[in-house]
């Protein structure tokens, strides 16, 4: 497509305005962030795991196409810790014929049962994803007599399901267990108990889990197959100080595989929070992730943690499972295209954005409920954006160095505009410019017609030539319909979650990069575009 014709697409939109030429080294900067196979994953609330999942009679393909969609992409479908608060609710009963069975309490949670008991048949679920590795999330908050046995119960049950065919990634033992003091749902530990205290209960307890796999699936207790994720704290700033964790001795089995940290942007009842301010702001993100990035140097220089990757086992936008009307919109799906490229670039190696049944911040619903329709939402187009953008990093395991792949922040003046440039085998590939500012299509009578950017580009004289452009677009930030990766929707209705190419949305857009290496790409209000360059 000609430039005149691209113009001609963007002439609906409103006036143009100009940025200083933004300059894009050729080669990765130091430092830049090499992601780990399957960035793009997903952490999926134990209660709702069987939803998402369906089970051997009745799998969830729409699920399983979602997933193949970002597989294709990157070259690994995500990978799926199955976990979050209703994991540390979760009691095993051998005797129960069916997946779960759950108790909501409305005083303590409306979207999740907080008395949750599960049987058997919910390692079914673990087998309808072909070719997906998970983690399991094990119950360590409940600690009566009881609850204790009925984890180990549970252990061979989940070894049995996850030991085959590759699915087993890591296992994991308690979710954000520095909260176990302070939870508003429930204290399930006593105001003395210490990092050290976690530490020794942690040790002895996925001892005790492995005694129970010597007997069931031995060959799951190697050094290089009995590993986890931990200590998987809610953030920095609670009741225990994930870094002492470390120095009280948590690796001291080396048990390990990956640094897990939860993280949320803002809380979804949290007063002043906006799409705008809170989301679309790539301020808001730098000063969030600094807690992260804080936890993950100061562990790069203690002897256990140092050199394990770090990820984000559970992240998304608004905690207590979003805010209608924010975490489902347009506009954070594109929050989510900056927050996820921006852990990339700060080698934050993998990131599972949480879901469950009814939550506001899904990137899809799996099953129809009377609270949620079955689809795919908002948030799941940023999901593949950041896939696409990203590549196939299929080479990039924990316990390898490959580096085929990494990804750099540009920096840009305007909090509400982020830049980022994708590498492969050290040569630019890709750059990313996503237009936070805010353009409210169903306001559009007040705001009148949607501004548009243009972004001018320095990159090395090799670039030279025609780019291709690939644009996350929807019809404003508060569209949570109509929203395409590309001219491709992957809604539910359309094709059970495989894409399909719309006609009425341009694509086949290219921009010309001039023989000293510039060039321009206009960017509408809202709206991301990735050039995807050969130099
Ligand atoms: C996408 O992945 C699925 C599952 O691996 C595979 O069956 C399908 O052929 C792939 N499609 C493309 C276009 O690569
Ligand atoms: C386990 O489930 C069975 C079958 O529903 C039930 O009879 C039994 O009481 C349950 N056990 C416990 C400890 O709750
Ligand atoms: C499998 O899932 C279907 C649909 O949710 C459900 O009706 C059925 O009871 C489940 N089977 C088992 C064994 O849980
Ligand atoms: C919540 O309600 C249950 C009864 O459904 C009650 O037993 C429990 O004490 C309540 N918890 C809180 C924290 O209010
Ligand atoms: C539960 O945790 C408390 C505090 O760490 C501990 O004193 C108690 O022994 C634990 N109970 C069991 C059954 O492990
Ligand atoms: C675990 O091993 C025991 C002893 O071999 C066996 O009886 C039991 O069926 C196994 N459990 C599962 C879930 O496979
Ligand atoms: C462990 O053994 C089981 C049963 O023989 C086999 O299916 C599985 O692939 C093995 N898993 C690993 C990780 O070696
Ligand atoms: C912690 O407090 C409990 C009572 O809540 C007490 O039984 C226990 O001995 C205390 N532990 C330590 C290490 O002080
Ligand atoms: C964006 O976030 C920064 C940092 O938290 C904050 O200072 C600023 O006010 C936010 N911008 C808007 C428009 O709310
Ligand atoms: C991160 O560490 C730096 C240097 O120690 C400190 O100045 C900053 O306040 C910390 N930021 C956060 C968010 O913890
Ligand atoms: C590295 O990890 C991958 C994926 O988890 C696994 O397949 C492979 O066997 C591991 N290699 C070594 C040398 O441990
Ligand atoms: C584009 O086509 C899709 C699928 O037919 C439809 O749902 C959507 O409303 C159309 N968009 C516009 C702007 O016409």
């Amino acid at each position: 497509m000609a430039k005149s014709q691209v113009l001609l697409m963007l002439s609906i939109f409103g006036a143009l305005s100009t940025c200083q030429t933004i300059s894009v080294s050729g080669n990765p900067p130091a430092g830049a962030g090499i992601p780990l196979e399957g960035f793009v994953s997903f952490s999926i609330e134990f209660s709702s795991f069987p939803d998402f999942a369906g089970n051997l009679s009745q799998p969830n393909t729409f699920s399983n196409n979602l997933l193949n969609n970002l597989g294709n992409l990157t070259g690994t479908k995500p990978f799926i810790r199955v976990g979050g608060n209703t994991q540390d609710y979760a009691i095993f009963n051998s005797s129960l014929d069916v997946a779960t069975v759950g108790i909501i309490q409305p005083n303590l949670s409306t979207d999740y049962p907080t008395i949750l008991t599960f049987g058997p048949p919910y390692f079914e679920s673990y087998a309808t994803w072909p070719d997906t590795r998970f983690s399991h999330g094990f119950n360590l908050g409940r600690n009566s007599s009881s609850a204790r046995d009925a984890l180990l119960d549970s252990v061979p049950y989940a070894c049995a399901a996850l030991g085959q065919d590759g699915r087993l990634n890591v296992w994991e033992l308690g979710n954000e267990p520095d909260l176990f003091k302070t939870s508003a749902q429930g204290i399930v530990r006593p105001a003395n108990w210490t990092e050290q205290s976690y530490v020794d209960e942690w040790l002895y307890w996925t001892g005790r889990i492995k005694e129970v796999l010597q007997g069931n699936c031995s060959n799951l207790t190697t050094a290089t197959e009995y590993l986890y994720m931990a200590p998987s704290f809610a953030g920095t700033g609670n009741s225990l100080d994930p870094i002492r964790t470390w120095e009280d001795g948590l690796d001291n089995n080396g048990g390990i595989e990956y640094i897990s940290s939860h993280n949320y942007i803002g809380g979804a009842t949290q007063p002043g929070v906006t799409l705008q301010g809170t989301l679309m702001n790539h301020s808001m993100t730098v000063a969030s992730v600094a807690h992260q990035l804080n936890e993950s140097r100061l562990l790069a220089g203690i002897n256990g943690s140092a050199g394990l990757p770090f990820i984000l086992g559970e992240t998304n936008s608004l905690y207590n499972e979003g805010a209608p009307g924010l975490s489902n919109s347009f506009g954070a799906a594109l929050w989510g295209v900056d927050f996820n490229l921006y852990c990339a670039a700060n080698n934050i190696r993998r990131v599972h954005m949480h879901q469950g049944t009814n939550y506001r911040y899904d990137s899809w619903q799996p099953i129809e409920t009377n609270k949620s329709s079955i689809g795919t939402k908002a948030p799941y187009y940023g999901n593949i954006a950041v896939a696409a953008f990203i590549g196939n990093v299929s080479g990039n395991t924990a316990n390898t160095t490959a580096q085929n792949t990494s990804i750099a922040n540009i920096p840009l003046s305007n909090p509400m505009e982020a830049a980022y440039a994708a590498y492969q085998d050290t040569v630019l590939q890709r750059v990313m410019v996503i237009n936070m500012q805010q353009y409210n299509y169903s306001n559009a009578s007040t705001e009148g017609p949607r501004p548009v950017t243009t972004y001018g580009f320095q990159v090395p004289e090799s670039c030279t030539g025609n780019a291709s452009v690939s644009r996350l677009m929807a019809n404003g930030s508060d569209a949570i319909t109509g929203i395409t990766w590309d001219g491709l929707s992957y809604n539910y209705e359309l094709m059970n979650g495989m894409p399909v190419r719309l006609n009425n949305v341009t694509i086949g857009e290219s921009v010309a990069v001039g023989t000293n290496g510039s060039f321009s790409v206009d960017v509408p209000h809202s709206s991301a575009a990735v050039v995807n360059l050969r130099c």
